[in-house]
């Protein structure tokens, strides 16, 4: 299989972010989220690529030492062959290299996949919030502590 390349995303990369954003999420963000968070202070931010087509995307931002996920997805016909674990252990790469010390994420009550994966990465479900999307539905607050040797 050819292999995967991580890089950070770019203005020419936003159609095909927005395109998998639009396949991949009931309320979609608009394509200008994307493009503020490109431009954003403290965001981080890839793409993943197979034989030069984007595959998947990762967007997150932090504060001081913590970082929050905003948006990772998947192509569908590339899930479960590790892009989304390869654009997490980029930010967690990141998290680690700038004192990060907790990852926080919403994700969707309905969306055990995602749920599944956040756990795969050692992610904890913390509580729920309440009508949290804009059709109603609960997130679950998943957070991950990063331990530094003293
Ligand atoms: C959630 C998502 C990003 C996972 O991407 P992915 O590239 O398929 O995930 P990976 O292949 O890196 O998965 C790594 C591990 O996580 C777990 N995992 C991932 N997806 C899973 C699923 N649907 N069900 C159960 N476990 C899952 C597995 O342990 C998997 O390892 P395995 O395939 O060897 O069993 C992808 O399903 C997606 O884009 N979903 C639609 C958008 C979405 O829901 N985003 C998250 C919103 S919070």
């Amino acid at each position: 299989m050819i292999d995967l390349e991580i890089s950070p995303a770019t203005y020419s990369d936003l159609d095909a972010i927005h395109r998998l954003e639009a396949a991949s999420f009931p309320s979609p963000w608009r394509r200008e989220f994307f493009e503020s968070e490109i431009n954003g202070e403290s965001r981080l931010h890839f793409v993943a690529r197979r034989g030069g087509t984007i595959v998947g995307y990762v967007f997150a931002m932090w504060f001081f030492d913590e970082m929050h996920v905003n948006k990772i997805a998947v192509a569908e016909r590339e899930r479960r062959k590790g892009v989304a674990d390869a654009l997490m252990q980029h930010c967690l790469e990141f998290a680690r290299e700038n004192g990060i010390t907790t990852i926080s994420l919403e994700v969707r009550q309905s969306n055990r996949g995602a749920q599944a994966f956040y756990k795969h990465l050692d992610f904890d479900a913390m509580y729920v919030r309440p009508r949290y999307y804009p059709d109603g539905e609960a997130a679950v607050v998943m957070v991950r502590q990063l331990r530094y040797e003293d």
